[in-house]
């Protein structure tokens, strides 16, 4: 079931800015990530969900609801956590959520301690005193007090340090485990990698590449790190390697009798097989990366444009 629905959206503000015919659906339960460099569109999209801005053309819903006619509804029920956030300066962290709790009509403020906890948010100074890092704590135990069914969360690690960032992607897959639909925008492929299901790609306005994390990890290589006892198997098993077009050499170190090689995933049992009858000393895959991935993804096809330049 689609949740929220982006179909041929344009928001157009001149000098090429903004965002052409851009089109992609998010599934209930799944985690969608929108990934591009600064300026590329991720923002002007995501305000396009929450009903901020109304498109030029094509039709924006969240749960069957357009977005824009709807404004005020989506924005009380989803968990929106804008990129940049203004809190009130004056007020103490816990006036604010006490302000916060009200608004929503919140009575039960169990889930909002237990953000709190998670993400270790010491609400009780003034706001202005509070470090970025604590005021975007603030931000998020406020956009997600009430529990919300729908996360939308533009750049949601931006100002967090390594380890709240690490806190932030494990909140989001317990909530993917709760059930609940996600999008987030970010620059940065490896929490994308780590959270989404589903990616899409923008660059200048214009969505380039969408796909399935799973699907496209069934397509890819797979790249495995081996070592072996001797020389004599070591040149034995280059020279198999290197006769079977089914496998790649990608590298080797003839110091330590180590290689790398990669097959993709239809060949694996041929692999095994193959290697089966070396003495292995070790035999260990190496972790597929979204961001190499990309980075050969545009080096072969757009002659060596990355996608964030
Ligand atoms: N309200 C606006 N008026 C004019 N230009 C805008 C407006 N909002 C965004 N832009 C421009 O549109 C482009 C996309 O911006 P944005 O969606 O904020 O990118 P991102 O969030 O990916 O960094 C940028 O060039 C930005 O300057
Ligand atoms: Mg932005």
């Amino acid at each position: 079931m689609t949740i929220i629905s982006l179909q041929h959206v344009t928001k157009d503000y001149g000098h090429g800015r903004g965002i052409f015919d851009v089109s992609f659906h998010v599934k209930k339960g799944t985690v969608y990530g929108f990934l591009g460099p600064n300026g590329a569109g991720k923002t002007t999209a995501i305000r396009h969900i929450m009903g901020f801005s109304k498109p030029q053309q094509g039709i924006v819903t969240v749960s069957g609801l357009n977005s824009w006619n709807n404004a005020s509804t989506i924005q009380e029920t989803l968990g929106y956590l804008p990129g940049e956030v203004a809190l009130p300066e004056h007020l103490t962290g816990e006036q604010f959520i006490q302000m916060m709790m009200d608004l929503r009509k919140i009575k039960d403020d169990t889930h909002c301690k237990k953000l709190m906890d998670f993400f270790e948010l010491d609400a009780s100074g003034k706001v202005k005193r509070m470090s970025l890092g604590m005021k975007r704590k603030l931000a998020i135990v406020t956009a997600f007090m009430h529990d919300p069914d729908i996360l939308v969360l533009d750049e949601p690690t931006s100002g967090l340090d390594p380890i709240m960032q690490q806190r932030f992607i494990d909140f989001i897959k317990d909530e993917k485990r709760r059930g609940k639909t996600i999008l987030l925008s970010s620059h940065i492929f490896t929490e994308v990698d780590a959270t989404c299901d589903e990616i899409s790609i923008i660059k200048e306005g214009h969505i380039i590449s969408s796909f399935n994390k799973q699907e496209l990890l069934n397509m890819t290589e797979k790249v495995f790190h081996l070592t072996v006892e001797n020389t004599k198997d070591y040149t034995q098993l280059i020279q198999m390697i290197e006769s079977d077009i089914t496998f790649q050499l990608i590298s080797k170190n003839e110091q330590i009798n180590e290689l790398q090689i990669s097959c993709y995933p239809s060949d694996l049992s041929k692999l095994i097989k193959r290697i089966a009858d070396f003495p292995l000393l070790s035999f260990s895959e190496v972790p597929f990366s979204l961001e190499k991935h990309f980075m050969e993804f545009y080096d072969r096809r757009v002659g060596g444009e990355l996608p964030w330049q």
